[in-house]
């Protein structure tokens, strides 16, 4: 099992722990954790869901590139649909979903922290949408949250170069509310409170606030085309050889 779930006192801690990929999500961990979202989802001891990664590097390191590397147009158009499906639950689910950014939150990962309500980041944290420099695009709802939450200018900045931040520069641009550590102790202090909170009021305080439109299902249209590209295959060939990829165009 590799996603963990322990509810105390109406807060739910969601971990998801593949160490030694950095918690990078192949398609086993993310159903589970997407199973694990849609439990909680529906369970009304659970008032407030945090998610963390396991261990002192990483929260998630994105999506399993090398699992990725494997894939074509259909096949990455429904992985991803399960991580978009993921993210989604985070973001609709009728209850605050708090990211306990413990370290690297990078694609895949950067996107579930986004379809989080709230974020917080430990001092070593780093995060960003480094897709660009693996010939694909963000494909989780990186595109469309992270505009959502930073403005567009600060999206296609991180999207376009793929540079990664520091906590302090997350802090700055408003991709976290706060850094502290233990991350974790933080956001289950605030997810403490929040459970004393009217859980009704909650619901319909997040489900207003999510009332804005995007282009999510085009995201994930586009993310799955891209991998009939040479560039793609090129891209993540490149980080499982761990050498610099080189782009042709095609
Ligand atoms: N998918 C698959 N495996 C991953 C991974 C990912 N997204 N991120 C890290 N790993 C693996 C590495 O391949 C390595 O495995 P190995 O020991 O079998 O070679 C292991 O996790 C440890 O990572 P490593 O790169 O050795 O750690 P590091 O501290 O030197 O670098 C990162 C950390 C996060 C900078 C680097 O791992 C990285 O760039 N990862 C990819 C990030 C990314 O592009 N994510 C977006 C994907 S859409």
């Amino acid at each position: 099992m590799s996603v963990l779930v322990e509810n105390d006192g109406g807060v739910a801690l969601v971990t998801i722990d593949r160490q030694d990929a950095l918690n990078a999500l192949n398609v086993e961990t993310l159903t589970e954790l997407r199973d694990r979202l849609r439990e909680l989802a529906a369970d009304d001891t659970a008032r407030v869901v945090v998610l963390t990664g396991a261990g002192e590097k990483a929260f998630v390191a994105g999506a399993d590139i090398k699992y990725m590397g494997g894939l074509d147009p259909a096949q990455a158009k429904g992985w991803g649909a399960l991580g978009h499906e993921a993210a989604w639950l985070l973001e609709e689910m009728p209850k605050p979903t708090i990211a306990a950014i413990n370290g690297f939150a990078l694609g895949g990962g950067c996107e579930l922290a986004l379809g989080c309500d709230i974020r917080f980041a430990s001092t070593r944290a780093r995060l960003g949408q480094p897709e660009i420099d693996l010939g694909i695009v963000p494909g989780w709802g990186g595109t469309q949250r992270l505009a959502r939450v930073c403005g567009l200018g600060v999206a296609k900045e991180l999207i376009l170069t793929g540079r990664m931040i520091d906590a302090n520069e997350a802090l700055r641009i408003g991709l976290v509310s706060a850094v502290a550590d233990p991350v974790v102790h933080h956001a289950l202090g605030v997810a403490r409170k929040l459970a004393e909170k009217s859980p009704l009021a909650l619901r319909v305080a997040k489900l207003l606030l999510n009332l804005s439109p995007g282009a999510l299902d085009r995201e994930a249209e586009e993310f799955g085309d891209l991998f009939a590209s040479a560039d793609a295959k090129e891209g993540l060939a490149a980080f499982a050889e761990k050498r610099p990829p080189q782009f042709t165009g095609k």
